[in-house]
């Protein structure tokens, strides 16, 4: 039994040399290690034979199926490697850096939006949407804004046509977003608190200030004893934190049907420092925002006692305010998807 074993050893090993392919060497390992092969037919047949010979036979048996198992792991790295060899064209070098996988940004308008919520969140406010297809009812009726109103004029509106059932309701893309401060008063109770960032539409031609589709946050707050020391607060430390403490701060009057009375907020131009500049067209301002005291009968329309209840609100224009910051001079750079631009943020 043993010459026969140390000859099995020989012969195998002598073919495993000769097996340089992965084919080969399968079909080597089938033959001298597979379920059917010599080696376990012998170790299948130890247990017929007396004691003495099976712990022989045994003991060898077992080490020439060692050695036969380790040099065939070795082989086998051999031909593997030898497959990878530039010569074959599947040559892979381990040693070559990674390619770097191009990182994605936010975009600059998503990034001021965020950073705006994240101002007005830390001051209570919630953050509410609603929709861009919307009824006249909520971008002009409930906002004090009725038919023939001159203030529709100011706002160049995309209309839809309105679905059959609805043919007496007209339906717009939004003009602003104080749609949604409508639909907030109409739905919540008193005390609110909330910002409404969104897209909002305006039939426009474009050109390096203007494009038919821009950025707005409306805010209101409504409550017990709100003034307009509120107002000036809220809108005061928003552009503080926003803008950075050494910027001036300045309101004046303004109309808005929505609000009574009405104020627009500007502050003081990165560019000149309020000296006056083509950026600021000499006047050393920059308008950002619309605000005001909410109108009694905006609050009454969506059934809020003005008697009880009072409120301010406020509209921001988004796309101004990184086109301040970063020094850009055309608001189209921000929708022309243009990755040499976008990247840089
Ligand atoms: N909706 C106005 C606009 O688009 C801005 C505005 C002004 C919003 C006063 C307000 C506000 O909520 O109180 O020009």
């Amino acid at each position: 039994m043993l010459p026969k074993l140390e000859d099995l050893r020989t012969n195998a090993l002598q073919e495993l040399a000769g097996a340089n392919d992965v084919k080969l060497l399968e079909a080597w390992r089938v033959k001298y290690l597979g379920r059917s092969s010599e080696l376990t037919a012998v170790l299948r047949g130890l247990a017929a034979l007396p004691l003495e010979e099976k712990k022989t036979v045994g003991g060898r048996a077992n080490e020439i199926k060692t050695i036969m198992a380790d040099s065939f792991a070795q082989k086998e790295i051999e031909v593997k490697r030898a497959r990878l060899d530039a010569s074959s064209g599947e040559a892979v070098d381990i040693t070559l850096p990674g390619r770097p996988l191009p990182g994605g940004h936010i975009h600059p308008l998503t990034q001021t939006i965020d950073e705006m919520c994240d101002i007005f969140t830390s001051f209570g406010f919630q953050v509410k949407t609603g929709p861009e297809v919307e009824w006249d009812y909520y971008n002009f009726e409930a906002l004090n804004i009725p038919q023939e109103h001159p203030a529709r004029d100011s706002m160049s509106t995309y209309w839809v046509d309105a679905p059959a059932s609805d043919k007496q309701r007209s339906m717009l893309l939004r003009t602003h977003t104080t749609s949604v401060t409508a639909r907030i008063v109409e739905s919540m109770k008193p005390p609110i608190r909330t910002i409404e960032p969104g897209r909002v539409f305006r039939y426009e031609a474009s050109d390096a200030t203007h494009v038919p589709m821009f950025h707005q946050i409306d805010g209101i707050a409504v409550d017990k004893g709100i003034t307009m020391a509120d107002l000036k607060g809220t809108l005061y430390e928003f552009a503080r934190r926003f803008f950075g403490g050494d910027r001036k701060v300045r309101f004046r009057t303004d109309f808005f049907p929505f609000v009574e009375p009405g104020v627009e907020m500007a502050i003081e131009c990165a560019v000149c420092r309020g000296k006056g500049c083509r950026l600021c067209s000499d006047s050393g301002w920059i308008e950002i925002l619309g605000a005001g005291m909410t109108h009694p009968r905006v609050l009454e329309r969506g059934g809020i006692d003005p008697t009880e209840y009072s409120s301010f609100a406020f509209g921001i224009g988004i796309d101004r305010l990184p086109m301040l910051r970063y020094g850009i001079d055309d608001v189209r750079l921000f929708y022309g998807s243009d990755i040499r631009f976008l990247r840089q943020f």
